[in-house]
């Protein structure tokens, strides 16, 4: 069996932890970890070759791609989108020219290997933005096309580096005498919260879910930044990697967009923190909303839809809400910091 080499950006990040583990599963596979601050213990030996360093830094991106030649690029690296209000033009850097940089590498290594190489993105429920509360409860099931007028500098970068996968992989250089050799396979999904038993998020808006989780294993008190009745798409880290192994490896003729929503629950602020009182009865929660951040939450919808996903590549979430928290994350959480 011939090695495949992935390259994986944010490798340190809550996905790349969950991706990382499930690569080196699968077997036959180097990967390429990259990140802005060293690898965890926990991941490094499951990595080929580590490399510490900035996505903004295109010369050492260009001799990554000088010394390897990349089959898939996961690129996960970005700053969430709590953190891009606090800091906008650095978001916008990082998660627009960062990603820029990427997808040259990309295009590059399609022509000098003179095949399609697979870019996938995690993109964000963030890329919505419902006007007010009335709409969001009115608007369901929200569909890829809809409401993409995002209120936030992550929801915009994200929007956009979705926009500049599809020039990338339709229209790149179109002007050309000669067609290009190669092309980047640009696929994304855009992510609803993620919540994990094994690692928290840093400086995300859905950040409330794991962090109340978090709290309660570890007898912390917890307030929560956000009101109980808030609402908004959540899924396990598990059925997040799965949606990235099965958009990978679905045959390209099968997909009929790039971009695809997935869902799994959807439940209320509220009904998390029930659900964590079942088994951390001691646990005590808040709720003292932060006006700023909930306003981010309320322009994010209530639920996607996420048909086209199911139907062009099978996606299927494995944890309904209840399985997630009895099956996965309060058995996980507990033993994670029972050590
Ligand atoms: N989890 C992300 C955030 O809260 C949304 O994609 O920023």
């Amino acid at each position: 069996m011939s090695v495949r080499t992935i390259f994986i950006t944010g490798a340190n990040g809550e996905i790349g932890h969950g991706l990382i583990h499930y690569l080196a599963e699968e077997g036959g596979i180097h990967i390429i970890a990259m990140d802005l601050v060293p690898l965890d213990k926990s991941i490094r030996a499951k990595c080929h070759r580590i490399v510490t360093g900035d996505i903004l830094d295109s010369h050492l991106l260009e001799s990554l791609s000088t010394e390897h030649d990349f089959d898939t690029i996961y690129h996960l690296a970005a700053l969430l989108s709590t953190r891009a209000e606090r800091q906008p033009d650095l978001a916008h850097r990082v998660n627009v020219d960062g990603t820029l940089n990427l997808l040259e590498i990309a295009i590059t290594q399609s022509r000098l290997q003179g095949r399609e190489i697979k870019f996938i993105y995690p993109s964000s429920i963030a890329v919505y933005g419902l006007p007010d509360i009335q709409k969001k409860i009115t608007a369901g099931k929200v569909k890829e096309t809809e409401w993409l007028h995002p209120r936030t500098m992550y929801g915009i970068n994200k929007l956009y580096v979705e926009l500049l996968g599809g020039y990338y992989s339709s229209y790149y250089r179109q002007l050309d005498a000669e067609p290009l050799k190669g092309r980047v396979d640009f696929r994304s999904v855009r992510f609803p919260g993620i919540i994990s038993a094994v690692t928290l998020p840093n400086g995300g808006t859905s950040d409330f879910a794991p962090e109340m989780l978090h709290f309660a294993a570890q007898n912390k008190k917890y307030n929560c930044f956000v009101r109980k009745d808030v609402r908004i798409p959540f899924m396990t880290m598990p059925d997040a990697i799965d949606a990235l192994r099965l958009l990978q490896k679905a045959p390209r003729e099968k997909l009929t967009r790039q971009v695809y929503n997935v869902g799994s629950f959807n439940p209320s602020a509220e009904d998390v923190k029930n659900l964590i009182l079942k088994s951390f009865p001691q646990a005590e929660i808040s709720f003292i909303p932060d006006p700023k951040r909930q306003a981010i939450l309320d322009s994010w919808p209530a639920d996607v839809d996420d048909s086209a996903a199911r139907l062009d590549w099978g996606w299927k979430p494995n944890y309904s809400l209840e399985d997630a928290f009895s099956q996965y994350l309060i058995p996980a959480v507990k033993q994670r910091y029972a050590k």
